[in-house]
């Protein structure tokens, strides 16, 4: 009997050896077939004609929707009488174009009328009265901003918030601050913070906290330009153990397909989940939100209290957007180097270095630069503290993918990592080289940082 098995079992052995060699001789000699008809360029596609108009759905909701928040914003913290000012039928001194822009707002020059670009050229508009600041509302020319005025157009009645007020910016093309629209550029310049604390009535949001005003505004005030607290309102936790503020940087909205998990601490979900999750509860939008994590009072006390996860608008505006914001999103290509922004040679060791030595390829894949799969890392494998990792469902934080890293004028102004605790690049590299004992030399260092820059 055992003979027996043992023959079978060489001659399935040899069956299997044989096959293996097949398939590597039909590996060897195979081509790809050579008709690949190109499905979007057909006249009559239902494919392509979904893609086009998910696009164009995607771009208006991301640039111009409101998801109806300026029942939150206007009604209920009266942002609009802060920007109008006593003169126009607010209160107090009203907002300027310069101070507008002096808190980072952003304005659209392809909205702006020729003979007002003239006027304005000739120095012939007044950039410090509020009058100024409605008229660009009208126009809708300030970025992530909608002002609702009454029938005649005269009073500001109410002002709404959108995706790219703090996911877009501009060239600056025209002067700075003012430009041709960036859309998925964080606009790391926004002092959200200051722009919450001109409200008048913060009275909806210290209710929430359980805090006074004072202590409201000081929290908002410790932000600074280009940060903002996604998960205060759910956990309260406005400061870090070291009493700095807890805010992150605003992340960047492009080069966001294939990658899984999204925000800085990831474990929330994917772009869809955090869509929802913003519109719903940081932008105050009308719509629909689910997510029982949310009932932890433990880790989440704020939002459990106020039964953040299962919001149940009467009129829900989002939902019906979130697969055309999403397939936007998608969309958005990753920012190129201009050319001649780093050193190719140089680049080209770093490359070496980043998949082997560095051992940085391990976490950031390329060429996604972030693990396919569950991209999420514990504070002690990357070496840092748990803070922001344990505002998260999963207390982890997710393999930044590397993005437009040469740009840090703009969209990586303010630093690394998500609160830009590295200044430069370099300071990013060495942390590695001595967390993981990498032994990087200077030269090494140098040569990783002009991969980067290439990214
Ligand atoms: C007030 C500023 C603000 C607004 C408005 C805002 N976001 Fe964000 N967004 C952030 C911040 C801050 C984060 C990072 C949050 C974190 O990691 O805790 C973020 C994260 C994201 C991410 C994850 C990016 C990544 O790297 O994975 C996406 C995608 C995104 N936002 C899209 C949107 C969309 C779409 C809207 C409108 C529905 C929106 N955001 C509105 C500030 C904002
Ligand atoms: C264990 C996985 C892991 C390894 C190995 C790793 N990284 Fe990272 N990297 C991360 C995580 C996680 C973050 C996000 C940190 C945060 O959110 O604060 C990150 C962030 C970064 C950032 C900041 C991106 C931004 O948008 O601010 C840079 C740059 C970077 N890594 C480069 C490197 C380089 C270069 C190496 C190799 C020397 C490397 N990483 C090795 C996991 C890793």
């Amino acid at each position: 009997m055992r003979t027996k098995w043992a023959v079978i079992f060489v001659g399935l052995l040899f069956l299997f050896a044989a096959g293996a060699a097949l398939v590597q001789v039909s590996a060897d000699n195979k081509s790809p077939t050579q008709n690949t008809n190109t499905l979007l360029l057909s006249a009559d596609d239902p494919i392509g004609d979904n893609a086009r108009k998910m696009l164009e759905d995607g771009q208006k909701a991301f640039r111009f929707d409101t998801f109806g928040d300026e029942a939150f914003w206007g009604d209920q913290l009266q942002l609009h009488k802060a920007i109008e000012g006593a003169k126009n039928g607010g209160v107090g001194p009203g907002v300027s174009p310069k101070m507008a822009l002096s808190v980072g707002l952003k304005v659209d020059m392809d909205m702006l009328p020729a003979d007002l670009v003239a006027q304005v050229k000739a120095n012939k508009v007044d950039l410090d009265d509020p009058a100024t600041t409605l008229a660009l509302l009208k126009l809708n020319a300030v970025i992530g901003v909608t002002g609702f005025f009454d029938r005649e157009k005269k009073q500001l009645i109410e002002v709404g918030i959108q995706c790219s007020l703090c996911h877009s910016t501009v060239d600056d093309a025209f002067a700075p601050g003012i430009g041709h629209r960036l859309d998925g550029w964080p606009n790391r310049d926004l002092n959200v913070g200051a722009i919450i604390a001109l409200a008048p009535n913060l009275k909806p949001v210290t209710d929430l906290l359980g805090v006074d005003e004072a202590t409201l505004k000081k929290v908002l005030n410790s932000w600074g330009p280009g940060k903002f607290d996604a998960e205060v309102l759910l956990d309260g936790k406005a400061l870090r153990p070291d009493g700095k503020s807890a805010a992150t940087l605003l992340p960047s909205a492009f080069g966001l397909a294939g990658v899984n998990n999204h925000t800085w601490t990831g474990g929330w979900g994917g772009v869809t989940y955090w869509n929802a999750f913003v519109a719903n509860l940081q932008m105050h939008g009308q719509g629909t939100f689910f997510d029982p994590r949310l009932d932890d009072a433990a880790q989440y006390p704020v939002a459990a209290k106020a039964k953040f996860g299962h919001k149940r608008d009467p009129n829900d505006l989002i939902t019906p957007q979130l697969a055309a914001l999403q397939f936007y999103q998608l969309a958005i290509p990753v920012p190129k180097p201009p050319s001649g922004s780093f050193d190719e040679a140089a680049a080209g060791q770093g490359e070496m270095l980043f998949n082997g030595k560095a051992k940085c390829a391990t976490c950031h894949v390329p060429p996604l630069f972030t693990e396919p799969g569950w991209n999420l890392h514990t504070a002690a494998e990357i070496g840092i503290d748990a803070f922001q990792s344990d505002r998260g469902p999963d207390k982890r934080y997710r393999t930044a993918p590397l993005h437009a890293l040469w740009s840090i004028d703009k969209i990586h102004k303010g630093g690394f990592y998500h609160d830009g605790r590295f200044a430069t690049l370099q300071d990013v590299v060495q942390h590695y080289s001595q967390f993981l004992k990498l032994g990087l030399t200077d030269k090494e260092i140098q040569e990783l940082v002009e991969y980067l820059k290439s990214l």
